[in-house]
């Protein structure tokens, strides 16, 4: 098993990328912390992982509260030991096809506390930790937005941000043996895609049915899966990816080589 003696902490693993990622984890031998604001959902994670022979606590908490983080690490070690992942999974696009103009601060604050400063919050928390388990793995969750414009401004910067941020803590904790890599989905079908996908219809405009996606969308011709994710994430999470840090990878089916990826009108 490729994550054996690993404890995992996946934000946002009650769906989407996060749920799938967390199963897999679980099936590679990692000990998972399931964290998300829908704490019953959570469950349901956990118990698909319990039901299949592994180990899996649910965890409620928002990524954005400082109290939270301190929450979800200080169960972590309690209830698995000190983690040696962190999967910063959890993000929201809120209101992502309005124009900028009609997006309000608030839809900013939350997209940036979510998506940038949760991570940030993790990364500190886990630090200490994880030096003291002799090192370990932090995987953020960015975007092709966050490198092309394919969303809208204030998801593109939290995610470009967050890409940043990837690289500086690289640098700086590469020392105590932890690696910090980013990895950027493409348009993967996940709960966020489809209700993106239902507001884009209700405002009239066609988005490509699953089956039926233009080669001009995705070079592979379809839409990423949960389990692609998933499957490069349990790559950086395990040993195998030990000299990489500092890097972010595209799991996009080739989407951002594109010269056309905006899924913004
Ligand atoms: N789906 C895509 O096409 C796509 C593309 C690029 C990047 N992403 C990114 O991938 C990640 C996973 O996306 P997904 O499509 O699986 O999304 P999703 O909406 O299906 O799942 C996200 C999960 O995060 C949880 N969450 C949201 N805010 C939270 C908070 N403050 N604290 C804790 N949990 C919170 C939600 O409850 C949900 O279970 C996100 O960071 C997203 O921005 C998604």
């Amino acid at each position: 098993m490729r994550l054996e003696n690993k404890v995992a902490i996946i934000t946002g693993a009650a769906g989407g990328m996060g749920r799938a990622a967390a199963l897999l984890f679980a099936e590679e031998g990692a000990k998972v912390a399931v964290v998300d604001l829908q704490e019953s959902t959570a469950q349901g994670t956990v118990d698909e992982i319990r039901a299949a022979g592994g180990t899996a606590i649910a965890i409620g908490a928002d990524v954005s509260d400082t109290q939270d983080v301190a929450r979800i690490v200080e169960r972590t070690v309690a209830e698995l030991g000190l983690p040696t992942v962190l999967y910063n999974n959890a993000g929201v696009d809120l209101e992502a096809k309005l124009p900028m103009h009609k997006v309000t601060e608030d839809v900013f604050d939350k997209t940036v506390a979510v998506n940038l400063k949760g991570p940030w919050l993790l990364m500190k928390a886990v630090t200490a930790p994880m030096t003291e388990a002799g090192g370990g793995s932090i995987i953020n969750t960015g975007s092709i937005a966050g490198l092309k414009a394919a969303s809208t401004p204030a998801y593109s910067a939290s995610k470009g941000g967050l890409l940043a941020m990837t690289r500086s803590a690289a640098a700086e904790l590469g020392q105590y043996g932890i690696r910090v890599n980013g990895l950027n989905p493409g348009a993967t079908m996940t709960p966020m895609a489809r209700q993106q996908e239902a507001e884009l219809r209700a405002r009239g405009i066609e988005f490509p049915p699953e089956g039926e996606v233009s080669k001009q969308f995705s070079p592979l011709g379809r839409f990423g899966t949960s389990e692609d994710i998933a499957r490069a994430a349990v790559f950086l999470a395990s040993d195998e990816s030990s000299y990489v840090t500092g890097a972010d990878f595209n799991i996009d089916g080739g989407m951002n080589i594109l010269t056309s990826v905006s899924t913004h009108d």
